[in-house]
Order: structure tokens, then C-alpha cells, then sequence
């Protein structure tokens, strides 16, 4: 499948502080981006895939994983994927950051799974 990805302006970097997450909206999706003590930025859809759901933009940062801030879930922040005992998946979103200026990379076709679970 061709999946064509676009990048949307989500402010700029100072925006962004280590180890906190913010919530953006990019075209009606709301996106929890993440800044490690490494200085990457990640982005991911601001919804905890615990069965309950719930935001995960206030998740404690800890190295490149994030921890649900309602069940403690630690996710990796590189792949979205929730790490043992726990499972489940996070869609993740490409970051870019030039001259300071992030933007967060959308993918076409996703449009379509808003709503389906994973
Ligand atoms: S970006 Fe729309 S739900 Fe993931």
C-alpha cells in the first residue's frame, strides 16, 4: 500500500520540555508529543491502548518510554508498542525538527482508521 505521508507545523522546539509530554492538534487528531532527556521528540496518538483509554500526554518520560499516567503502562515511545505483561500498540508519528521548527508527520489512509481499534 502507498501511504503517503504529510507534515503539519506543530510550534517549535522550546515548546517542548525533557521529559514531558504536550498534546497537539493536527487536523482534528490529537497527538502526545514526547521530549526525552536525549533531546528526540516522538509523537503518538494521545490515547492510553489500555482497554479504558484515557490521554497519555501526562505520562511520566522515562528514557525513551512513556508510562500511562492512569494504569502505568510503559510503552516505548519509538514504536508505540506496550511493553510486557502488558499489550497493546500506540500508532506512532513521525517527528521533524528543522531550524527548531517541528512538525509532526500525518499518514494518508489513516484517516480511515479513526475509530478501529487496533
Ligand atoms: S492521528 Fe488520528 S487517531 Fe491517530
Amino acid at each position: 500500500m502507498n501511504k503517503t505521508v504529510k507534515y503539519y507545523p506543530a510550534g517549535s522546539l522550546e515548546d517542548y520540555y525533557v521529559q514531558m509530554g504536550r498534546a497537539v492538534q493536527i487536523e482534528g487528531h490529537e497527538i502526545a508529543v514526547f521530549r526525552t532527556t536525549s533531546g528526540e521528540l516522538y509523537a503518538l496518538d494521545n490515547r492510553s491502548p489500555h482497554p479504558k483509554g484515557g490521554p497519555l500526554a501526562e505520562g511520566m518520560v522515562s528514557g525513551h518510554f512513556v508510562y500511562d499516567p492512569l494504569y502505568d503502562w510503559k510503552i516505548d515511545l519509538r514504536d508505540g508498542f506496550v511493553q510486557a505483561p502488558d499489550h497493546g500498540e500506540v500508532r506512532t508519528h513521525q517527528v521533524l525538527i528543522e531550524e527548531g521548527t517541528v512538525s509532526i508527520g500525518m499518514s494518508s489512509g489513516h484517516e480511515q482508521g479513526i475509530g478501529t481499534s487496533l
